[in-house]
């Protein structure tokens, strides 16, 4: 059966570490095992990170790569083809297909028709799942666990499917405490909460970032969506939490700063700090999203 990569919830622990080993292999010596192998990358929504770091991955490890960062203009979605269609063609093409797509639910369905393995690269306010997998390397990398680690969550976390996925891997960790802090207006969802308290992981709700702050190992930012939003809803909901030269003091010394990226105002520090404090890890954290995408390769690719 082929394997595809949908959600962040198929992982077990011990998966993850695979993972995590194969991947810090390979950012010190890089495989060519991708030979011979083309991936497809598939993008109906904009990205920098995820497309390129895919990208490089594949072609670091000897293997081809093609595909359209503007799928719903530039692919014959355009002409009104059916994205089922468009995957099933696809896949005799190409060996894997990462997809990004504006509606939840929409990769999992291209992956019902695929023979080849598909990778979720997000799909509307659903998952992130290769994000998560790099969040959780990069906690892991920084703070030496994820078992008992303090995060706080912060901003657009109605929309943010990142902070989705990070839920659902952070929940397979014992003594992870969580803190929710965002607009009233875009609050972590019910689904979450559940998922949360069904695996015994702590969380609580605060709109005081200056006081979480002090308290945790990580500070998770995220950008409030406002193409997922209404006008009204981004407008109250825009500067409310903003990491700043000012309340960066706050956090503790070997905490860190996280940000899945692209960020906007909440993010406020001097170009100065970001680049020569070492509590900005979000840097990091996008460069650690190549390594962990090509043992995800190596692993999707080599298996089918
Ligand atoms: N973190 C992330 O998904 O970034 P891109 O939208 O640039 O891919």
């Amino acid at each position: 059966m082929t394997k595809h990569l949908i959600k962040s919830q198929q992982f077990t622990k011990e998966h993850l570490f695979n993972l995590f080993n194969r991947a810090d292999e390979l950012r010190i010596s890089p495989s060519d095992s991708l030979n011979g192998k083309v991936l497809t990358t598939l993008f109906y929504e904009p990205s920098t990170r995820t497309r390129l770091s895919f990208e490089s991955a594949m072609l670091k490890m000897g293997g081809q790569i093609m595909g359209t960062e503007n799928a719903r203009e530039f692919s014959s979605a355009s002409k009104g083809e059916s994205l089922a269609d468009t995957i099933r063609v696809i896949a005799t093409y190409s060996d894997a297909i990462v997809m990004r797509h504006n509606k939840e639910g929409s990769v999992e369905k291209a992956s019902e028709v695929s023979d080849v393995p598909i990778i979720n690269g997000g799909d509307g306010k659903g998952q992130h799942p290769t994000q998560a997998l790099l969040d959780t390397y990069t906690i892991y990398r920084e703070i030496g666990k994820l078992d008992n680690i303090k995060i706080a969550m912060v901003g657009d976390l109605a929309s943010g499917r990142t902070v989705r996925s990070l839920c659902y891997l952070l929940g397979k960790f014992s003594g992870v405490k969580i803190v929710f802090v965002s607009p009233v207006n875009l609050k972590i969802s019910q689904e979450i909460k559940d998922y949360l308290e069904k695996h015994n992981i702590e969380f609580s709700e605060e709109d005081d970032l200056e006081k979480v702050l002090p308290a945790v190992d990580v500070v998770y930012m995220t950008r409030i969506q406002k193409e997922r939003i209404s006008q009204e809803d981004y407008e109250e909901a825009k500067g409310k939490f903003v990491i700043n030269d000012a309340n960066l003091e706050f956090i503790s010394k070997g905490a860190i700063i996280m940000h899945p990226l692209p960020h906007v105002e909440e993010i406020d520090i001097s170009i100065d700090k970001e680049q020569n404090d070492s509590r900005v890890a979000y840097f990091r954290q996008a460069e650690n999203g190549l390594y962990i995408r090509m043992a995800l390769l190596e692993e999707l690719l080599l298996a089918n």
